[in-house]
């Protein structure tokens, strides 16, 4: 798991703070009651310089997750926007993961988040592929998790809630701890949801699906820019429900998240995948590979440009 190196900055309540003076209470309201929403961005060198890939749509799902929790965000989005973009330039890098949270902050306890202020922070840090370069090279080895994946009746998937990331900690632990990479989770309906933190896509005779965003997921930006990538590409797309077998029986599988980018699987329980060549996914990595570069005129309003031409 690759490790955070300091940078300089971090955007904490409005203003940049060095990066160590970027401190919270240990009684935040957030910290013991998980009352904390996040997104997870990605900064790309482009030949027009550093863009951030669909960041519009990220704001979206964080005030969105916000709305869903009933948490009075104390910034626009534009205002967000801006914040990022201010952090970007001052820590000069020109790749990174950038990561806005907002949380329940110090000054009231109990369960009722109501009277707690919203404390938002924005950092940023050089982060390799989640699953590792090697992952996106020559595919992981996954195994279906005993955890069952949260359901909307219990916490909403679709809010990138911090509460969540605790039923995909159990499944990745249990997951390393049997000598896999990652874990792929059944949902209440014994129905394949998605992985950890990516959502999963499989190839078939040459469909291309996922399952839909009522299987208990998080709405990935990354899987909604594979549905545009597969669609523009031709390729006949299905948004479906899949069982476990459906898993061992596909050409090809892989995961798709703006930490890991897009990383086939190889192997699921000890089942090789396909032949292991993978020749759609090869063809949808390079694809997204392309746009988040900014190597093809294809999609401007992907990429927010760091310095935008005067
Ligand atoms: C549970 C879960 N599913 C899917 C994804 C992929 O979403 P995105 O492509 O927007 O990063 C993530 C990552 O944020 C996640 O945490």
């Amino acid at each position: 798991m690759p490790g955070i190196t300091p940078l300089k900055k971090i955007w904490q309540d409005g203003r940049l703070v060095d990066w160590d003076a970027a401190r919270v209470h240990v009684l935040s309201h957030g910290l013991h009651y998980a009352y904390s929403i996040f997104e997870g961005i990605r900064l790309f060198d482009t030949p027009s310089g550093p863009a951030v890939f669909r960041l519009d749509e990220h704001l979206e799902r964080f005030v969105n997750s916000a709305r869903i929790y009933r948490m009075r965000l104390p910034y626009t989005t534009a205002q967000l926007r801006e914040a990022t973009l201010d952090l970007i330039r001052a820590n000069g890098l020109g790749e990174a993961y950038i990561r806005p949270i907002a949380f329940s902050g110090y000054g009231v306890m109990g369960l009722d988040p109501a009277n707690a202020p919203i404390e938002v922070a924005i950092a940023m840090w050089a982060w390799g592929p989640l699953l590792g370069q090697d992952g996106v090279d020559k595919g992981i080895r996954a195994t279906v998790s005993s955890w069952t994946r949260i359901d909307s009746r219990a916490l909403p998937p679709q809010a990138k809630c911090a509460a969540n990331y605790a039923n995909s900690a159990l499944a990745k632990m249990e997951a390393r701890a049997g000598g896999y990479d990652e874990a792929l989770l059944l949902n209440d309906k014994g129905m394949v949801a998605e992985a950890c933190g990516e959502n999963i896509f499989k190839v078939k005779n040459g469909i291309v699906s996922t399952p839909p965003a009522s299987s208990g997921i998080l709405r990935g930006i990354t899987r909604d820019t594979v549905m545009r990538i597969v669609n523009e590409a031709g390729i006949t797309f299905q948004r479906t429900d899949f069982t476990r077998e459906d898993l061992f029986t596909a050409d090809e599988l892989f995961l798709a998240g703006t930490a890991a980018g897009l990383t086939p699987v190889r192997e699921v329980d000890g089942r090789p995948i396909g032949t292991g060549a993978f020749p759609v996914t090869r063809r949808l990595q390079a694809r997204y590979d392309e746009l988040v570069h900014g190597r093809t005129p294809d999609h401007p309003e992907w990429r927010a440009l760091v310095r935008p031409p005067a």
